[in-house]
């Protein structure tokens, strides 16, 4: 029985949502943790989690809308993470790929929700993209930990954020056959990492190129397996007992 730890699962991506997660089931995926990015996916996260038992919420602000947010789209997260179901502030962070020119906006949107972590205890799902210095520099400011979600850095880099007290999250990305990160994952402790989908993105092999959904948990725990040279079963003990430590479900 496995966990998708990182998923984005709005009606704009999938028709039918009950069949969805009912493939997912069939494949032994019994847990879903659904990632918002602004206030109408924060919404939506909060509806489904009250709609279906085995899925849980994490309410963010992610980088891609530091131009555009809203102060009421903050106030919108601190109103609903009393829900007994809401376990995380995510998706959040820092992407500097695209552009590095409002880096001081996303800082501060990125910081502010470090500080609401801290204030309410949650953990964070961390997404940095072309921004590990950035990213370090902020979590340090806080007490604060979590998953760095899609990990796709160096050895090194996986490292400081183990010292820091940070989860790693693995998804689909480890599949691609130009990935380095195989190489990385197999030198990290199991009991470091956590695996996620990031659907609908990030499609696993030998489905790349098709939309991405939480069934897929299952070509990457194969994967993952693979590589560690364990069973199934191990590794779906392991990382359900991170979760557990991490999110305290
Ligand atoms: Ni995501």
């Amino acid at each position: 029985m496995f966990t998708d730890t990182h998923c984005h699962i709005y009606k704009e991506y999938y028709n039918d949502i009950s069949e969805t997660l009912n493939n997912a089931q069939k494949c032994g995926i019994t847990r879903f943790i659904n990632n918002g990015s602004d206030t109408k996916s924060n919404q939506e996260v909060l509806k489904l989690i009250d709609t279906y038992q085995n899925m849980y919420g994490a309410l963010g602000i992610h980088p891609e809308s530091a131009d555009t947010y809203k102060e009421s789209d903050l106030t919108f997260i601190k109103d609903n993470l009393n829900h007994p179901k809401v376990i995380a502030i995510g998706e959040i962070g820092l992407d500097y790929h695209y552009t590095k020119e409002n880096k001081e906006a996303q800082i501060n949107l990125f910081e502010t929700q470090l500080k609401l972590a801290e204030t309410y205890n949650l953990p964070v799902i961390i997404h940095s993209r072309e921004a590990t210095e950035d990213t370090i520099n902020s979590l340090k400011k806080y007490k604060v930990t979590g998953v760095i979600h899609s990990f796709s850095g160096s050895f090194e880099t996986a490292q400081i954020y183990l010292k820091m007290g940070f989860s790693l999250g693995i998804n689909g990305v480890i599949t691609f056959k130009s990935s380095k990160l195989k190489e990385v994952i197999k030198n990290i402790p199991l009991e470091n990492i956590i695996l996620e989908t990031d659907s609908p993105y990030l499609t696993p092999e030998p489905y790349r190129g098709t939309p991405n959904e939480p069934a897929r948990i299952l070509e990457i725990a194969k994967f993952i397996a693979n590589l560690k040279n364990i069973d199934l079963e191990t590794l779906s003990n392991i990382t359900n007992k991170n979760i557990k430590r991490i999110f305290d479900i």
